[in-house]
């Protein structure tokens, strides 16, 4: 599988479909779906259903799966491809996730403790998977126990097609400076198949660094995103030694107005006004004006009303 060097990775709660576009649409190539239960569409649970679903400004765009059983991920990926109006362009299983609750199940990052069974389950994706299948793994998980090198070769024995690995622990959780540049760079070394690296880019410089000191094909970026899709822009610039204007706060509010525009094409007022009050306050960040529209971005409950608030932002009304 080729690649694509520019990643967003995949976020639950944060990069739904409108988050895809808007990063698509700023340079992304290639994107990622929140994580999906396994399990859940197993006991058919639409609302799982939905969270795969892509549109086609999002593609290329994985599905990512997670779950600890073989069988049952590879029902998952079966019944995901068939109900897909847009075919993913990849399944990514997710062995990184931190969170307790998906830790204690077995699942995410759980089964980097266990390489024989994630090997497994990686074998029965790959074996029904009409499309590629990628796995996400961390460093390890703990710091006695840091083994990307190993899982990576299990997953490339099993049949993936490329790996994106989080240079921290799951005891790291997301702990500041903790991400292990060697660890991505020894994964490398230690495959034939593309690694994305991901974590702590915030800048194209960060990029550029990650790239040089990996080897890595690929940047995955994630937190760096929020209220910044522009950073796909950047990144691309300065890998093609181009030169880089940073968006005005106009630009950026204008991008935060398209991006709540698609929340709300997508998931409609009631469930997307809510959602889209954090997507404001990244973009807002460090603007004046950003406390006051934090706050009152919870007051309202229309499209019109917070397109109104960022708008009084953009005209430095807000005092
Ligand atoms: C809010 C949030 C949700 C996340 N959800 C997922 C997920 O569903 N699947 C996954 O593999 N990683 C998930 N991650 C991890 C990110 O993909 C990424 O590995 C991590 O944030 C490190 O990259 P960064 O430093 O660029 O943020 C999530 C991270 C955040 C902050």
């Amino acid at each position: 599988m080729e690649l694509k060097k520019l990643i967003l990775a995949p976020m639950a709660g944060v990069a739904d479909g409108a988050m895809r576009t808007i990063c698509v649409r700023h340079g992304a190539e290639f994107t990622v779906t929140e994580m999906v239960s396994a399990a859940a569409v197993y006991y058919k649970d639409k609302k799982t259903y939905r969270l795969a679903e892509i549109t086609q400004a999002e593609t290329p765009c994985a599905v990512q799966v997670f779950g600890h059983d073989p069988d049952i991920v590879a029902y998952a990926i079966t019944a995901l491809y068939e109900a897909a109006k847009i075919k993913p362009a990849a399944f990514d299983v997710n062995m990184g996730c931190p969170v307790k609750k998906v830790v204690r199940g077995g699942d995410g990052s759980a089964l980097m403790r266990d390489i024989r069974l994630a090997e497994r389950i990686i074998s029965a994706a790959v074996k029904v998977s009409p499309v590629p299948v990628t796995v996400k793994m961390r460093a390890g998980f703990d710091k006695d126990s840091i083994n990307a090198p190993e899982l990576a070769k299990a997953a490339e024995a099993a049949g993936a097609s490329a790996l994106c690995v989080h240079g921290r622990t799951r005891e790291d959780m997301y702990k500041q400076g903790t991400v292990r540049r060697g660890v991505i760079a020894d994964v490398v070394k230690a495959v034939n198949i593309p690694v994305a690296a991901n974590g702590d880019i915030f800048t194209a410089e960060d990029a550029l660094s990650m790239l040089d000191e990996t080897g890595a094909a690929a940047v995955a970026v994630a937190r760096g995103a929020l209220g910044n899709p522009f950073i796909f822009e950047e990144i691309r610039a300065a890998l093609g030694k181009k030169d880089y204007t940073p968006p005005t706060d106009a630009e950026r509010i204008e991008a935060a107005k398209e991006h709540i525009r698609l929340i709300v094409e997508e998931k409609g007022e009631k469930a997307g006004i809510p959602e889209s009050r954090k997507h404001a306050a990244w973009y807002l960040k460090g603007m004046r004006g950003a406390a006051w529209a934090r706050q009152t971005v919870n007051t309202v409950s229309t499209e019109a009303d917070m397109i109104k608030i960022l708008d009084r932002v953009s005209e430095g009304l807000t005092v």
